[in-house]
């Protein structure tokens, strides 16, 4: 039996029918542009081959059956009640409640989920099941959303349910990501291109901390509120700014002495960055992945000390690169306080740079650094359909 079929006989063992739809959706990496798009800014993200699926039936019952397989754990809802739960059964519960509001058209279901997205490495793992259930339920009940109101529909879920106020990079790029492509996105407008990700002979290595990150979603939201906070300072000396988007450094510097330190340097960073996206973009597309990669260590260096959200382990990761010639670029990934650097590495030097920064690390930090190699691969997409 393969993968497939084992979950496959799982379901039908546990609710006593075969799933109607699988559905895979993947991970993402992000090249640069971190904390951006909650700023109405720019992104520069891939879907990967690591993928949530999901397994779902409607059923006749008065309630909804959800079991995680992964984690062997298994609840029971009401599709009229508004239930606490956490982790994984926030996600589904967010995705189920988001879409009943949008729309008042599903029923009850089941719905098994498994995956290969690591937790909390940054790659994005919440939004893959949130995005796989979110097009496995559009299809299964016929609400015609298109991939992009799936996105925003599970952006709606994570800020409701699970309590972070994200922006709409992982969500879009699960839905939306293209095999081999890099994703240029406006987070604004939502207008995007597909970038080919033509690296040569260098490859993505991605260098997990494995340290958890629990200040993730509070200091998340409050790095967002310190950016609301910039923009409406500056409002008031340019009546005309929306967001940090429309914003330069010129326009910061003249009046660097009347800002709160702290709020100028996370508008500072975003203004930064946002031109760092767009030149990394255009550099991207002109093969220029030297160049890449200096935007991605300017990138940490603003993430780690203007925005103050990366971490020791993050920090050290990425400064074991720098004297490296065969690594173009390394930076954290994602929100920060631990999880994933993104590097890109000359894959002839994959095996010696884990060799040698491996016992480093576990010596430093008391702690295994795991490696991923980043294989790319296509967003939302139905494995199987047996809907009559
Ligand atoms: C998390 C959020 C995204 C984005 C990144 C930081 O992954 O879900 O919306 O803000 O952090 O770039």
């Amino acid at each position: 039996m393969n993968t497939t079929q084992i979950i496959e006989k799982k379901f039908n063992n546990l609710f006593g029918n075969l799933p109607e739809l699988v559905i895979k959706s993947p991970g993402r990496v992000n090249l640069i542009g971190e904390h951006t798009d909650y700023n109405e800014g720019w992104v520069l993200p891939a879907s990967i081959d690591k993928c949530s699926t999901i397994l779902l039936r409607k059923n006749e019952l008065e309630y909804s059956r959800a079991y995680a397989y992964d984690l062997d754990e298994y609840f029971e809802f009401k599709l009229e009640q508004n239930q606490e739960h956490d982790g994984w059964k926030s996600y589904i519960l967010g995705v189920t409640m988001e879409m009943l509001h949008e729309k008042n058209n599903i029923g009850n279901f089941d719905v098994l989920i498994t995956g290969n997205v690591p937790f909390g490495a940054g790659m994005s793992s919440s939004a893959s099941i949130e995005c796989a259930l979110a097009f496995g339920l559009n299809e299964l009940f016929q609400n015609n959303f298109s991939r992009k109101e799936l996105a925003h529909l599970t952006q709606m879920a994570e800020h409701h349910f699970v309590g972070v106020k994200c922006g709409i990079m992982d969500q879009f790029t699960s839905l939306l990501g293209k095999n081999q492509k890099a994703l240029f996105l406006d987070c604004k407008t939502l207008e995007h291109e597909y970038i080919p990700l033509e690296l040569g002979d260098y490859i993505l290595l991605l260098c997990n901390t494995n340290v958890s990150h629990s200040l993730a979603s509070s200091e998340y939201n409050v790095r967002r509120e310190q950016c609301e906070e910039g923009v409406k300072f500056l409002q008031k000396l340019y009546p005309n700014i929306l967001s940090l988007r429309n914003v330069n450094e010129k326009m910061l510097e003249k009046y660097q002495e009347l800002f709160e330190e702290i709020i100028y340097q996370r508008c500072l960073y975003v203004v930064q960055e946002n031109e760092r996206v767009k030149k990394a973009k255009s550099a991207l597309q002109y093969g220029k992945i030297q160049i890449l990669g200096k935007y991605m260590y300017k990138s940490h260096q603003g993430l780690s000390t203007l925005y103050d959200v990366s971490c020791e382990e993050l920090d050290f990761l990425v400064e074991a690169t720098k004297n490296n010639s065969q690594i173009l670029g390394s930076r954290m990934m994602g929100g920060g306080f631990g999880g994933c650097t993104i590097n890109i590495i000359h894959k002839n030097e994959v095996d010696p740079f884990i060799e040698q920064i491996s016992p480093k690390y576990l010596e430093k930090f008391g702690k295994e650094m795991t490696p991923y190699i980043v294989q790319l691969g296509d967003g939302a997409r139905i494995i199987e359909n047996q809907i009559k």
